[in-house]
């Protein structure tokens, strides 16, 4: 027994160092590729440094397809190998299915970035993309009850289709929320590095205790860790002053993969306690979105020339507005510090409630 745990911990530990390749690979090559996509046209201006001599800079744009690139040559070892785990099981295949749709929204998310596709087809992208997961997907289609309500619904309520369209909104809900809360350099990235380490320690947690889904908890890790590191290689270039910028490419693409393993791993409710603060940034977005106040093409603070800082603008309905509103001008790296602290605060909040709160409810 206690073979076998030293045995896990032992390839658990080999795993985690085959997988820092992956920053490697994407720390060398983000320097060479940022040259091409910026000849092809494919770069964006600091829009939070205009005024400045940075502000003038073409920086590249859409680097998020190195660290993606990267991130499926890597899985393809791990597919073959769930293959020779578990031929005779499903597994496999949903593992297939899980990157193939990963495979096809870092393709749209490519298109999004070079054709710079309006809104409502945005929303579309990630549907399509979902569509080899939910062909795939074999697990359970009923949702748990809350106990209030067990008197009038029973136990299990079957969902049977709308199972279905509750995972293609997971899906749209985790690609687009991750690319509508940004705009500051490196706040793509660390709100992405964070909810990935929420879903490793989730997943290491459900393990630790024993719990039922040995298989899918450890494909979920398997994914997750190659995940963070290529996406570490990134950040070392996105971060404030950003040198290259990720591109829709990598929101869609992140936003999948945290979908794929909480779809297919089973834990999507939980999966959602990881992104607390998006979820506040899209609620709070809404009307904007739904174009009821107008919304222009980027929803930025206010870069004040004098004080180097950022204001809120009260006319953009975003979570970066609404905390420099609470919290008063900040400067472009603090403003993203502390909204990496708030992420990092609201995932403590979700595994309270994942292990305490819950209880009380189901
Ligand atoms: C989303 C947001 C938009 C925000 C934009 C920033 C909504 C509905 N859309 O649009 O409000 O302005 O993301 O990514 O909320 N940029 C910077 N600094 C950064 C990152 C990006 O100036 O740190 C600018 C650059 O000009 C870059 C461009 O934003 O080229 C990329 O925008 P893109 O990702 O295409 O915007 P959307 O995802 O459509
Ligand atoms: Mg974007």
């Amino acid at each position: 027994y206690y073979y076998y745990y030293n045995m896990q911990s032992i390839a658990f530990l080999l795993y985690i160092v085959v997988s820092a390749t992956t920053y490697l690979a994407v720390f060398y090559m983000i320097p060479k590729i940022k040259k091409f996509t910026l000849n092809a046209g494919l770069y964006g201006k600091d829009i939070n440094k205009k005024g400045t001599p940075e502000g003038e800079a073409q920086i590249p744009e859409t680097l998020g397809i190195v660290p993606a690139t990267v991130f499926i040559i890597f899985n393809m070892v791990g597919v073959l190998y769930s293959y020779k785990q578990h031929t005779t099981s499903h597994i496999a295949f949903e593992h297939c299915a899980g990157m193939l749709s990963i495979c096809f929204i870092i393709f749209l998310g490519f298109c999004d970035d070079v054709f710079d596709l309006p809104w409502r087809y945005k929303i579309l992208l990630p549907n399509l993309a979902s569509l080899p997961i939910l062909v795939a997907y074999e697990g359970v289609t009923h949702v748990v009850v809350p106990i209030f309500l067990r008197p009038y619904l029973g136990n299990y309520v079957s969902l049977g289709v709308l199972y279905y369209l509750y995972m293609m909104a997971v899906v749209t809900f985790c690609t687009n929320s991750i690319n509508i809360y940004a705009g500051i350099n490196g706040l793509e990235v660390t709100q992405s590095i964070i909810i990935a380490c929420s879903i490793l320690l989730y997943n290491l947690t459900e393990l630790w205790l024993g719990q039922q889904q040995t298989f899918s908890h450890t494909i979920s890790i398997q994914i997750i860790l190659p995940y963070i590191f290529s996406t570490l290689g990134l950040y070392y270039y996105n971060k404030y002053p950003s040198q290259v910028f990720v591109g829709d490419t990598f929101c869609y693409w992140s936003g999948m993969v945290f979908a794929t393993v909480g779809i297919l791993g089973h834990f999507s409710k939980t999966l959602l306690l990881f992104f607390i603060p998006q979820i506040i940034n899209f609620v709070y977005s809404l009307p904007q979105l739904m174009k009821i106040i107008p919304c222009p093409r980027h929803r930025l603070p206010f870069y004040n020339v004098e004080t180097k800082k950022l204001e809120k603008v009260k006319t953009n309905l975003n979570l970066i507005n609404l905390y420099l509103w609470i919290r008063g001008p900040l400067s472009e790296k603090d403003l993203c510090k502390e909204l990496v602290i708030l992420q990092i605060l609201c995932t403590f909040l979700g595994f309270l409630i994942r292990y305490y709160g819950a209880h009380l409810l189901f």
